[in-house]
């Protein structure tokens, strides 16, 4: 079979700067890179930094769609830099700019800190009336893959802001919640092994919470891990509802088993298989 040879091509990235120190206003700039098969928007930036302009910002991490810090706006849509091959993306132009609905720090690093503030607010971990299980654990809390299913989706965002950032909400009105925030709530509330649903009800309900959404689907559309935050946001509107009627189903968090019960639930809760040959 013929070997595939790289194809290079000079490509025009027009990026957004802007230094709060010295600019009064974003502009502009332009940069050719020469582009080769292979090469994702994050390999750019670093190529542009280490032959053309030392002095472009951006935040980056792992380098494989895992830590969510390098989105920003790519030919007018939120993604991760480091997951977008540039060649798939154009043949020419490319621009790229902060995300949206963020304050902006420098050229391409927007300011997410209200985004791990309201992440932080709704509270995002195991809640639950037993504290001295929770402080002295005597057991696992048991969950069964079908109850682990339920959120499993939910557990796949790396709060990398895409959603904010295309969220039509969030951009007329930055106290609201947002989706990823609000996606977290409905992930732990929908945990078998919590009982936080009351104490979050008030967190999510504000005149800034999730009755603010109107659906737009926009965070869903670009959300890098298909996590589908707007479908979590429908879902606690129907459990508030639900809840307000008097109709939801409160379920008891799961108990800690006991080492006899952890037994015979050995066989339901292997670990999943390897996803990869050794
Ligand atoms: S829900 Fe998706 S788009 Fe939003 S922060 Fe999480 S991973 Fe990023
Ligand atoms: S560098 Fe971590 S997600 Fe892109």
């Amino acid at each position: 079979m013929e070997k595939d040879t790289p194809q290079k091509r000079d490509i025009i990235f027009y990026i957004r700067r802007f230094d709060p120190e010295h600019d009064e206003a974003p502009w502009l700039q332009q940069f050719t890179v020469q582009v080769e098969r292979g090469m994702t928007i994050l390999d750019g930036l670093h190529q542009i930094k280490e032959t053309q302009d030392s002095s472009l910002a951006w935040r980056f991490s792992c380098r494989m769609g895992v830590c969510g810090s390098c989105a920003m706006l790519i030919n007018g849509k939120p993604a991760l830099a480091c997951n977008t091959q540039i060649l798939e993306v154009t043949n020419h132009i490319i621009t790229l700019a902060p995300l949206p609905n963020f304050a902006i720090i420098k050229d391409l690093v927007p300011d997410l800190r209200p985004l791990f503030e309201k992440h932080r607010y709704i509270h995002p971990y195991i809640k639950r009336e037993d504290l001295e299980e929770m402080t002295n654990p005597t057991g696992e809390y048991f969950q069964s893959p079908q109850e682990l299913e339920k959120y499993l989706q939910f557990t796949y965002c790396i709060k990398c802001g895409a959603c904010i950032a295309a969220c039509p909400t969030m951009a007329t009105d930055r106290e609201y919640l947002g989706p990823t925030a609000l996606a977290q709530a409905y992930r732990y509330n929908t945990d078998s092994r919590d009982g936080g649903f009351k104490a979050r009800k008030d967190m999510v309900e504000f005149p800034h919470g999730v009755f603010s959404c109107h659906y737009a689907g926009e965070c869903s559309r670009v959300c890098p891990k298909g996590v589908d935050p707007a479908r979590a946001i429908q879902l606690i509107k129907r459990e508030l509802v639900l809840d307000y009627l008097k109709l939801k189903r409160h379920k008891k968090p799961a108990l800690a088993l006991n080492p006899s019960e952890r037994e015979e639930q050995k066989p339901r809760t292997l670990a999943p298989p390897f996803t990869v040959e050794s």
